[in-house]
């Protein structure tokens, strides 16, 4: 009867050493020596086989019930172990200030972009979209740019490879026609109006090279073309922000890629004094109540007359000068009109372009256009 008075007491010795372990490794090794294959407790099992049939079936009993409670005293203990490693080292401080998650903004070229499109919106202008990849034809052939000048360099912008013109057009029939959906809102000139017309922009620049737009000049082209196909007669009065590229080499003034916001007018009667009515309502928004504008001479193939706009305020005032240019326009030249379809002798409008980074870096005081592209979380939350 020894091996049944054996169970209780090494049942309570390899409890205790279970409950006692300090951690996993030691639960394990406690279990080993107890329950393992040549575990104590084992020992006590394998040790059945030599009792008399008298004596086995309670013996076997009170084993069973003992390695049963010696199992479910090891899964605990394990599960005690496994919650406490999970749990942090230190103890925690229930009165530290909760941890703030970071609130990005908007990018301030954004901002000011926002700041203009809301100025012209009020006076009825709607914003319009391009493709960046552009063909020359858009670019430069229908804004009455020539074919020798000098923004037509390979030097100049960047042009992609296989665009050349006699490179095959594709099965699609759309040839090199880039998609008017390539900046973002399908080449729209108003919601709803335009879209998903991808090969009628193609016209006859559908087999130029293709580039990347050097300036948003091109999109007063597609919408013209647009508002013709679907058989709509001015008024046209578009904004087109939007990003350009040059061959340029990044300096404090210079960037391979910057935005451009342009501006077309277009109706009956439309002259210079519109125009500058117009700049300057903005311009009054955008930099000061304060701010003047003037206009110079200047020459755009696409405009005729040209002007350059120059503007001054405080701000301008704070950099040592009395002007700073700011922006291109003019009217629309006459060849513009007739290549998109529209008599010049009913037609007349104005347009305008110009740089959004010029803009933010005066109103910030930034020196250097290069921080707008660095993406440097130090600068951008300054504004
Ligand atoms: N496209 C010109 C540029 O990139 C800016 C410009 C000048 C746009 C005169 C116009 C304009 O619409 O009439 O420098």
């Amino acid at each position: 009867m020894s091996l049944l008075n054996d169970i209780e007491p090494l049942k309570q010795a390899a409890l205790a050493d279970l409950k006692a372990a300090p951690d996993l490794a030691a639960l394990e090794q406690a279990k080993g020596n107890w329950i393992g294959a040549h575990g104590k407790f084992t020992a006590l099992i394998k040790q059945l086989g030599t009792l008399s049939k008298e004596e086995k079936p309670a013996a076997g009993k009170a084993i069973n019930a003992a390695k049963t409670e010696l199992e479910a005293a090891l899964a605990e203990r394990r599960s005690e172990l496994e919650r406490a490693a999970a749990l942090p080292k230190e103890p925690a401080d229930f009165s530290a200030p909760g941890r703030c998650r970071a609130l990005g903004k908007l990018h301030p070229l954004t901002q000011v972009t926002e700041d203009i499109v809301r100025s012209f919106r009020k006076i009825g202008f709607v914003v319009a979209d391009g493709p960046e990849i552009e063909d020359e034809y858009h670019c430069f052939d229908a804004l009455n740019t020539p074919a020798d000048h000098p923004a037509r360099d390979t030097q100049d912008t960047f042009y992609l490879a296989n665009s050349a013109p006699d490179a095959s057009p594709s099965p699609g029939g759309a040839g090199q026609c880039p998609s008017p959906a390539g900046a973002g809102e399908g080449g729209a000139i108003a919601p709803g109006e335009g879209r998903g017309v991808a090969t009628q922009f193609c016209g006859e620049g559908g087999r130029e090279s293709l580039l990347l737009r050097t300036h948003t000049s091109s999109v007063q082209i597609r919408v013209m073309e647009q508002m013709k196909k679907a058989g709509k007669e001015p008024p046209i009065r578009i904004i087109v922000p939007g990003r350009v590229y040059r061959r340029d080499n990044a300096d404090a003034t210079h960037n391979p890629t910057f935005q451009q916001i342009e501006g077309l007018y277009v109706d009956k009667n439309v002259t210079v004094g519109d125009l500058k009515g117009t700049v300057e309502f903005v311009f009054k928004e955008l930099l000061g109540e304060e701010t003047k504008i003037r206009f110079r001479p200047h020459y755009f193939s696409y405009t005729e007359p040209s002007f350059e706009i120059d503007f001054s305020n405080a701000l301008v005032k704070k950099l040592g000068k009395d002007w700073l240019e700011i922006a291109g326009c003019g009217m629309v030249h006459p060849q513009v009109f007739e290549n998109v379809g529209y008599d010049p002798e009913i037609w007349t409008g104005w347009a305008f372009g110009f740089g959004i980074e010029r803009i933010a870096m005066i109103r910030y005081g930034i020196n250097d256009i290069r921080l707008f592209y660095e993406n440097d979380v130090r600068f951008l939350k300054q504004f």
